[in-house]
């Protein structure tokens, strides 16, 4: 066998090499992927220009192949800070919080270019804004509306399904509060700073954010999440018809709808307040202290009446359930079978629970038909509970009885046995 000259193989083995060694090298400096200088030299800067690859990697638009140029313009392939940042090259400059919003919607309300992306995002996004109160004030100069990256964030700009969104549900109520709680960034401006505080402390808050119940409302759910329309009476208000249907239906049909609208007053934010609306309890009707009727109503007219006569049934029906549920309990603890009459007790609870919703009717005939309903199930369980109990003392009168009876037997046995004995 012809064996190489030991140069030749020598050099064929440099080569191999040589090219191995830059294909390691390119593999782990990525020079697969594009160049990007404003990434590498911005990752090295102090803020607020540094934006580090981390930071930067968990923005959806980073997770979509875009980068750093697509919104600021530039040459990303120069490592020279003049070409990169040459208006030559298309860099935009400073982006002023003015310009966000139509830089944002260069693409957001492009309807083309974002379904070769996702057909079901929304394009609208501007446009709505363009109608809030952010965006006109934003027009007209105000600069400390929010604009779409004091919601959303920059360059850590996540969508909102994320939990770490900034606008996920969980976690708008405390992006608005940056503004919205801070008195002194809001003090040029009329309107309470209360929002935040108020709705903390709500049933809604309560229902989201603490028992994981995301069918209840954040702020955007009521305002609308770019703001089409600014919270007027008559839009933002009606927004609890979305969730609580029936009380709405029966609120249309009251004499309340008609009374309102004609005063100016908003429907169930009258009653129940717009932020910290809290769990309301019987007391809340009626005309003692803590009775939202008495705010209006004095003793001599019809609604006052009505208020103390619907009070009045609903403490009937409590009372009814309450005495029924006791007897059953006790007939329960001395061992009777009681299953079915506390399953049917649910019947009135049931019809308690109805009676409060159409309280919204505040209508006394109407709260009464449930209420009937409801005493009439109440009794029937109370009666059960009697019978119950009755039947309990039949027997232990007949146990009492046969006991009786044993013992005569056996004092009669022992005397017998005696008398045979003697
Ligand atoms: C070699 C380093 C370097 C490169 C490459 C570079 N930048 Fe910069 N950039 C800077 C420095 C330093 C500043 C801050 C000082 C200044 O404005 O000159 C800056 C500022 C900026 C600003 C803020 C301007 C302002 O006034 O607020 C933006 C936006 C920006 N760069 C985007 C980019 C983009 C996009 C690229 C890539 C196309 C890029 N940079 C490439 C160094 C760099
Ligand atoms: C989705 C669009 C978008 C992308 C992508 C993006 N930016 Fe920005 N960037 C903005 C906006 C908008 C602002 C202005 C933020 C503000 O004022 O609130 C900004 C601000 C900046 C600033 C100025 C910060 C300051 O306070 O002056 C720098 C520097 C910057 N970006 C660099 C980068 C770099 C580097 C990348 C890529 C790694 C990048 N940006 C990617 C939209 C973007
Ligand atoms: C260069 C075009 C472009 C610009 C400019 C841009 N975006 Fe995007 N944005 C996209 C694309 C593409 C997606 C990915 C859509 C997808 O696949 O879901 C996206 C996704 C998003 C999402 C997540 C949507 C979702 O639910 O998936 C939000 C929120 C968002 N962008 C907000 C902004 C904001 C705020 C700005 C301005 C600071 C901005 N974008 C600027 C192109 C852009
Ligand atoms: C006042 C706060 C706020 C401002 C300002 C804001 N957004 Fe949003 N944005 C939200 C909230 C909240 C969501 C919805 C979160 C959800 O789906 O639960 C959202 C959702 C989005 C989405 C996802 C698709 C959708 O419509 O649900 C995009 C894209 C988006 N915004 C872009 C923008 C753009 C572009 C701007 C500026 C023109 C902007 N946003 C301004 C709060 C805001
Ligand atoms: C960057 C600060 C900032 C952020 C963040 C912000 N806002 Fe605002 N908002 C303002 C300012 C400033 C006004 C103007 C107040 C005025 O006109 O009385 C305003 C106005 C409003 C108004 C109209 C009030 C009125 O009747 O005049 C509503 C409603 C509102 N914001 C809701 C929200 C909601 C909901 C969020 C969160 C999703 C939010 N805002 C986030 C600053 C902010
Ligand atoms: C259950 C619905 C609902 C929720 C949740 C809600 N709001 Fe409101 N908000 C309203 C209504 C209704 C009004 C209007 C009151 C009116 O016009 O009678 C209002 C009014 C406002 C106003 C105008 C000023 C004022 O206080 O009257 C601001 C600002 C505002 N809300 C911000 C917020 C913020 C921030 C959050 C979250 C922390 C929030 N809202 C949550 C329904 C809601
Ligand atoms: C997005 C749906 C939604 C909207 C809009 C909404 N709510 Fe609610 N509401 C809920 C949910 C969910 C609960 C929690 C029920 C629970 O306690 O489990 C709730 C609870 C309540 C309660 C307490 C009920 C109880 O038994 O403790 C009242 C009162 C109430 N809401 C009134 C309102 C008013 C007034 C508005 C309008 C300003 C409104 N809601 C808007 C979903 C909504
Ligand atoms: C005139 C005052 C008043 C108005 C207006 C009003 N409510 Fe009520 N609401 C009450 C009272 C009183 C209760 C307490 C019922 C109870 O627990 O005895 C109540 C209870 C509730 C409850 C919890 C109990 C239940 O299951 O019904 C919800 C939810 C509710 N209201 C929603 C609304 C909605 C939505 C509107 C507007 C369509 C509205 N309310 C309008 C007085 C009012
Ligand atoms: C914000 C003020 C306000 C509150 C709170 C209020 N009402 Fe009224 N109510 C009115 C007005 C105004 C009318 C129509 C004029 C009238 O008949 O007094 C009315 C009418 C009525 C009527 C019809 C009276 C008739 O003439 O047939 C009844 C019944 C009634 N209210 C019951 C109630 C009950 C029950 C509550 C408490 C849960 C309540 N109202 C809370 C303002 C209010």
């Amino acid at each position: 066998m012809a064996i190489l000259p030991s140069s030749t193989r020598s050099r064929a083995g440099v080569r191999w090499l040589l090219l191995a060694a830059f294909l390691g090298l390119s593999a782990s400096f990525g020079y697969g992927q594009a160049k990007n200088s404003c990434l590498d030299c911005h990752s090295t800067l102090p803020d607020p220009f540094g934006v580090t690859q981390d930071k930067f990697s968990q923005d959806i638009h980073a997770q979509k192949g875009l980068t750093c140029v697509n919104c600021h313009g530039g040459d990303a392939t120069s490592d020279d800070a003049d070409q990169a940042m040459s208006r030559k090259a298309g860099w935009k400059g400073k982006i002023d919080r003015k310009q966000i919003p139509a830089l944002c919607g260069s693409c957001h309300s492009d309807p083309a270019y974002i379904r070769g992306f996702n057909p079901s995002l929304r394009t609208d996004q501007l446009s709505q804004y363009l109608t809030s109160v952010h965006g006109k004030r934003l027009a007209g100069g105000d600069t400390k509306v929010a604009v779409c990256t004091d919601c959303h964030s920059v360059h850590d700009l996540r969508a909102p399904s994320d939990p770490r969104s900034t606008v996920n549900p969980v976690n708008v109520a405390t992006t608005c509060s940056r503004c919205h709680a801070d008195a002194a960034y809001m003090s040029s401006y009329k309107i309470p700073t209360n929002q935040f505080a108020e709705y903390s402390k709500s049933v809604h808050h309560d229902a989201l954010a603490v028992r994981g119940d995301l069918s209840a409302p954040t702020c955007t759910t009521c305002h609308g999440n770019h703001g089409a329309t600014p919270p007027g009476v008559a839009s933002v208000a009606n927004v609890c018809s979305t969730c609580h249907v029936f009380q709405s239906q029966l609120f249309d049909t009251s004499p309340h709808k008609e009374a309102f609208a004609s005063a100016g007053l908003p429907g169930c934010v009258t009653c129940h307040s717009n932020h910290g609306i809290l769990h309301p309890t019987d007391e809340f009707i009626g005309t003692g202290d803590k009775a939202v009727c008495t705010q209006c109503h004095t003793q001599g007219d019809a609604g006052y009446a009505a208020a103390g006569k619907i009070r009045e049934q609903l403490a009937q029906l409590a009372v009814a359930i309450g005495n029924a549920d006791q007897i059953l309990g006790t007939a329960e603890r001395s061992g009777m079978e009681v299953s079915q009459p506390k399953l049917d007790l649910t019947q009135a609870r049931d019809a308690l629970t109805k009676a409060r919703v159409t309280i919204h009717s505040f209508n006394v005939d109407r709260v009464g038909a449930d209420v009937k309903l409801g005493v009439a199930a109440a009794a029937k369980d109370y009666t059960a509970g009697q019978q119950a109990l009755a039947e309990r003392n039949y027997r232990r009168i007949g146990l009492a009885i046969s006991l009786i009876a044993i013992a005569l037997a056996l004092i009669g046995l022992r005397l017998y046995i005696r008398q045979i004995e003697s």
